[in-house]
């Protein structure tokens, strides 16, 4: 068993999905059984005792892996010298809201953050953010966080969205959801993002479309399931969860870092993945936005690689420029409020 410990910052350790991830970190479950962690929780003041609570609990579970927890409300303290950070710690929607909508809330938190990273953190940190918008707040802490850390350390979360597209297409072809590989999520965190699943296939490497309209009763009633049921319900499953559940997806939240992370860290076995990084100009894309692409990591430490040269359909084209629209509609958004 290595001796040294990874450091992994969880921000908004007191908070629903800070709670969910720990135990699961520490458990194993994100970096390995051979990879012994210490967890640094940041929250803000008012946050404190339930992160120390959780802290409590942590010692309580007895995790051979887990060798250190420190709860603080300095980032500093927080990042120092720190592997992996989670970027938890933000305001969450309510019902009727867009993620867009906390974009003034919540982009003050990320700038003041991604400088503390630059200032303190190894100089091969690995950043996921979370908090939403995740997108645009990855962009403003990837800014603030230069020169001192590259940009492309910098992620944002859409496996959350590729997971739940996965869940979707599972159900409708009665399989199992590891039978299902290279699903994509194009563009933001938000309702624009487009599922998609043109280069989807299943283990025996025939095409998910086939398979969706060998099901529904022939291609165009695959096309009109994919347009009226499927996008809508990937890309509205946030609203979803709150108005069903009350508030914002927690346990599926964690489950997507800790996969983003793993796959990231260890190697991405199977096929493409999803996951918002910042252009170099791939498909367009406007150099500097954080967007998700298809991607794929060996676990070699040189993080996400954007797989290029996927073909679209004018419709396919036409969605995912509207959501890199909005996500220079976001970008220009923080330029204006000086966060940028
Ligand atoms: P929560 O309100 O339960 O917890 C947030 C925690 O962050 C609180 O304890 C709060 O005190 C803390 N916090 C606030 N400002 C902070 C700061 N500056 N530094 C450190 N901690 C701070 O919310 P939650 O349910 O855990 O959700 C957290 C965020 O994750 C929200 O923005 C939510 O919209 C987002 N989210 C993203 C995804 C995704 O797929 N990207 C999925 C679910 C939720
Ligand atoms: C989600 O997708 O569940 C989160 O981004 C929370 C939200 O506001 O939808």
């Amino acid at each position: 068993m290595a001796s040294e410990p990874t450091t992994v910052t969880i921000t908004g350790g007191g908070g629903q999905i800070g709670y969910a991830l720990m135990f699961r970190i520490a458990a194993g479950d994100m970096l390995g059984p051979d990879r012994p962690v210490r967890l640094r929780l940041l929250e803000i003041p008012q946050g404190m005792r339930a992160a120390e609570g959780a802290a409590l609990e942590l010692q309580d579970c007895a995790f051979p892996l887990l060798r250190e927890v420190d709860v603080t409300d300095d980032p500093l303290t927080a990042f120092n010298g720190t592997r992996i950070a989670m970027l938890v710690g933000a305001r969450p929607r309510a019902a009727g809201m867009e993620r867009g909508d906390l974009l003034a809330a919540n982009a003050g938190i990320f700038g003041p953050q991604g400088k503390a990273i630059g200032a303190v953190a190894d100089g091969d940190v690995r950043v996921v953010v979370v908090g939403n918008p995740a997108n645009t707040n990855a962009l403003v802490a990837a800014a603030s966080a230069a020169p001192d850390i590259p940009a492309d350390r910098f992620s944002a979360l859409t496996r959350l969205d590729h997971n739940r597209a996965v869940g979707q297409l599972a159900e409708v072809l009665d399989v199992t959801p590891d039978e299902i590989a290279d699903v994509v999520i194009w563009g933001n965190h938000s309702a624009t993002q487009f599922p998609d699943v043109s280069h989807a296939i299943l283990p025996d490497a025939s095409s998910i479309l086939d398979a969706l309209a060998e099901r529904l009763g022939g291609e165009a009633a695959a096309a009109a399931w994919l347009d009226d049921v499927f996008i809508p319900r990937v890309a509205g499953r946030g609203a979803e969860i709150i108005e069903v559940r009350g508030s914002s997806s927690v346990a599926s939240a964690a489950n997507a870092a800790i996969d983003h992370v793993r796959d990231e860290q260890l190697g991405s076995h199977r096929g493409m993945t999803s996951a918002a990084v910042v252009s170099r100009g791939e498909y367009g894309v406007p150099e500097g936005l954080v967007c998700s692409f298809p991607v794929t990591s060996r676990g070699d430490g040189h993080g996400y690689r954007v797989i290029e040269g996927l073909r679209f359909d004018d419709r396919a084209r036409a969605r995912f420029s509207a959501s890199v629209d909005e996500l220079v509609a976001e970008r220009d958004a923080v330029r204006a409020l000086g966060v940028l």
